[in-house]
């Protein structure tokens, strides 16, 4: 099939790729002109393991070309158009801001040839009513408009793309184009829902909703392990062997129960965000208030990385030399938006330290957008003479650092792990104060 990816942005990128690997005949439109120079040449714009080699095989194959606009973009032949923009936040509120969808909207809108009836698929995650209101807009033109929200994480987005758990179809209200739109993605989606993966049909509202439920209830249970981790803290517990044994529970489950520094990247932090404010807008703010409490909880984890480096170096943090491992705001990514890390190091910067910061991927990006921190690309001169060694990102390779190497390299072996992520013993063992976040009880364990 003919496809358009208006917006080649993380979610938009990987998505022109994928559905090009499937066999379809593809156009990215991408405004940013360094973004789609890269995407042209066969490259990723952003670290995203396997996505350089699927971009390069599918530009050189021909089934995958990027322009500037929607009017470079021969759209008249195309069946399916997805909607693939960033929604970032907006104002201090959290409310998103649409202005970018709305004018990709309005660029279709002006190439779309009435009489010709298309498909637009909205993939961006958005305010609830946006996909209604954006269906009004686009019916002079004959399109039908649908909601299909992608629930794509960094690190493991063509497994994501290609294998999701689940299909979300927001259809509209009207039976004949919702059986047109259901008909035309499935074609889109054949081998995906050839493979038996579930796909849920529902309304444009719920579709919408749905997306910023997932990530809330995400945001959710890390705030909620963080907040037994202070608790843990207070009254001498190990928040890691909590986790394992409520976790064992299947109606609790395992995953997303790391207790640590807590989220952040692109979506969680915005998402929860914005839909606490689209929920005001509707009258039922009182719902989500909890969803306050869950940020308030991730920004207190950050602080108390400051407050133990402040605790436990001996002679202070004002002129400490700390050695902080980690910037993207997860392993396998160089994204650094929100980025708990970098937002541990800054703070760390203001309250006096000499912070020097390693990682193998997030060091350009964070050198074009931060001050004041010295981006160390090589590791062992970024441990060398630290007063404290803080983990705030847990890429592999930090995790299997050799404890005894880098003791001969600090100054002194204070490990600070803001994801809990070290094996401790191993640490201890090379002669380490290791320092989890919500672990006051295991030394206790280890003697035992
Ligand atoms: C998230 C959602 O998972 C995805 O479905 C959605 O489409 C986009 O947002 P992503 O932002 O890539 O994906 O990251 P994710 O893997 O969800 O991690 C988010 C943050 O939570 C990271 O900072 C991570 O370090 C943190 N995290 C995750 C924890 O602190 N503890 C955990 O147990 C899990």
């Amino acid at each position: 099939m003919r496809i358009s990816v208006i917006g080649c942005g993380y979610l938009g990128a990987v998505h022109a790729a994928c559905m090009a690997g499937l066999g379809h005949e593809v156009v990215g439109i991408e405004v940013d002109a360094r973004r789609r120079r890269a995407l042209a040449a066969g490259r990723a714009p952003f670290h995203e393991p396997g996505l350089d080699s699927l971009l390069a095989r599918e530009v050189r194959r021909r089934r995958l070309r990027f322009v500037e606009d929607a009017a470079m973009a021969d759209l008249d032949a195309v069946d399916v158009h997805f909607l693939c923009v960033g929604t970032p936040q907006g104002d201090p509120e959290g409310s998103a801001d649409l202005s970018h969808l709305d004018r990709a909207v309005e660029a279709l809108a002006k190439v779309l040839r009435p009489g010709r009836r298309t498909l637009v698929v909205g993939k961006s995650t958005v305010p609830v009513g946006t996909a209604r209101r954006l269906a009004q807009r686009l019916a002079p033109t004959g399109a039908v408009l649908m909601w299909n929200p992608e629930f794509l994480r960094e690190g493991f987005a063509i497994e994501d793309t290609l294998h999701p758990d689940r299909i979300v179809y927001g259809l509209p209200e009207h039976q004949d184009c919702a059986e047109y739109a259901k008909q035309l993605l499935d074609s889109v989606y054949a081998p995906l829902l050839g493979e038996g993966i579930p796909r849920l049909l529902t309304d444009l509202e719920t579709a919408e909703l749905i997306k910023v439920a997932a990530n809330s209830f995400l945001a959710t249970k890390i705030s909620f392990i963080n907040a037994m981790a202070e608790v843990c803290e207070a009254a001498g517990a190990d928040v890691t062997v909590l986790a394992d044994a409520i976790g064992r529970d299947s109606r609790i489950g395992n995953l997303f129960l790391r207790a640590g520094v807590g989220f952040g990247g692109g979506c969680l932090p915005k998402d929860i965000r914005a839909f606490r404010a689209r929920a005001h807008e509707l009258g039922v703010g009182d719902a989500l208030d909890f969803l306050e409490d869950v940020e308030a909880i991730n920004l207190r984890r950050r602080q108390k990385v400051v407050d133990l480096v402040r605790e436990k170096v001996p002679g202070g943090i004002v002129g400490a030399k700390v050695c902080v491992l980690g910037a993207a705001f997860k392993p396998d990514s160089d994204d650094i938006r929100d980025s708990p890390a970098v937002d541990v190091a800054l703070r760390l910067h203001e309250a006096g330290a000499h912070v020097s910061v390693n990682d193998p991927k997030a060091l350009p990006t964070l050198a074009r957008e931060v001050t004041g921190l010295d981006l160390e690309e090589d590791l062992e001169t970024a441990l060398a003479e630290a007063d404290v060694v803080v983990l705030l990102t847990e890429w592999e390779h930090f995790v299997a650092l050799d404890p005894w190497r880098v003791a001969e390299l600090v100054s002194t072996p204070l490990v600070i792990d803001g994801r809990n992520a070290l094996p401790r013993a191993r640490w201890v063992d090379a002669g380490w104060e290791h320092v989890g976040l919500g672990r006051a009880g295991v030394q206790t364990v280890l003697k035992a």
